[in-house]
């Protein structure tokens, strides 16, 4: 599936819950278990079918990431890289990413949320019309997040930013699906007490205009945190497992572009022959012996 919307990534910020681990080394840049960060949301909007994507970083990070990602088109993709400036907020990358945004609609993704497991935002993309489309994840510490509260036919009735008493266990993932309207709702909002334009107040107006649709992740879905030290860790313990287990990864973009049809076999070989040997290229090997196969389901 393909399409002309667009992404943002957010890789900002100052990553100081995970001092000393970020101080000289980007928060979204860290390893969780055999790859950075980053990779694991670009493989998100590559399986969703986005080939257009914003990174937007720190103006000491940026460098790293551009090095790190290059142009995309080893992946058949097109990265963009623009800076924030201070850590203004999540809202404050809608304004950032104007022009690049255009007349499109936008998913707008953070870059340390990790998913894993089923296809909730391709779908959810590829019925998206109008408005705004977020996400309800059931967590055992909603304080930590946006929740969203519903009423008993399923409908939105508050979303409130880390609240101190939440009213639901429903905490809302970082991917929002937003039409053109967010950039002139991201303009009209005002810094929060912490300083920053919270996306929180985007998707607040897009449910005081009743155009605020919200998808439940199953039980299945894992959307892991990579906040804090321990958390980083558990989202690496979880990806090992995974990945022992099923002999697929989660998170590389180079499969993800392959099955997405970014790239050919033939540009998906010519790439993996460009790394070096390691167990990376060695899976990504058996992914093209695999798929050239007689049968094989995603
Ligand atoms: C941000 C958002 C919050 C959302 C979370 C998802 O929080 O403000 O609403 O639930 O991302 O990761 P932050 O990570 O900036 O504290």
């Amino acid at each position: 599936m393909e399409h002309d919307t667009k992404a943002i990534l957010l890789a900002g910020g100052t990553g100081t819950r995970l001092f000393p681990l970020t101080q000289v080394v980007s928060k979204q840049l860290q390893p969780v278990y055999d790859k950075p960060m980053i990779y694991y949301p670009i493989t998100v909007l590559i399986a969703a079918g986005i080939r257009d994507i914003l990174i937007i970083s720190t103006p000491q990070d940026l460098p790293r990431f551009r090095a790190l990602l290059q142009d995309g088109s080893q992946w058949g993709v097109s990265f963009t890289f623009r800076e924030q400036a201070e850590p203004r907020g999540i809202a404050e990358a809608l304004i950032i990413g104007a022009d690049f945004i255009g007349s499109s609609a936008v998913v707008l993704m953070l870059g340390d949320n990790i998913f894993s497991g089923g296809d909730d935002f391709a779908r959810a993309l590829s019925t998206f019309e109008c408005g705004a489309t977020i996400f309800a994840y059931h967590v055992k510490d909603p304080s930590r997040y946006g929740v969203i509260e519903f009423d008993q036919a399923g409908n939105a009735l508050s979303i409130e930013e880390k609240p101190v008493r939440p009213k639901s266990a429903y905490a809302i993932p970082g991917v929002y699906i937003y039409d053109n309207r967010a950039l002139e709702i991201a303009r009209a909002i005002r810094p929060s007490a912490r300083g920053e334009l919270e996306i929180t107040e985007v998707n607040r107006e897009y449910m005081a205009r009743g155009q605020l649709q919200v998808r439940r992740l199953r039980r299945g879905f894992a959307w892991l945190d990579a906040g804090t030290s321990s958390a980083l860790h558990e989202a690496s313990v979880y990806v090992e497992n995974i990945e022992k287990r099923q002999g697929v990864k989660i998170g590389c973009p180079e499969e993800a572009a392959l099955i997405s049809g970014f790239l050919s076999m033939e540009g998906f070989r010519a790439l993996v022959a460009t790394m070096p040997n390691c167990e990376y290229r060695e899976y990504l090997t058996g992914v093209a012996e695999e798929r050239s196969g007689r049968f094989f389901e995603d």
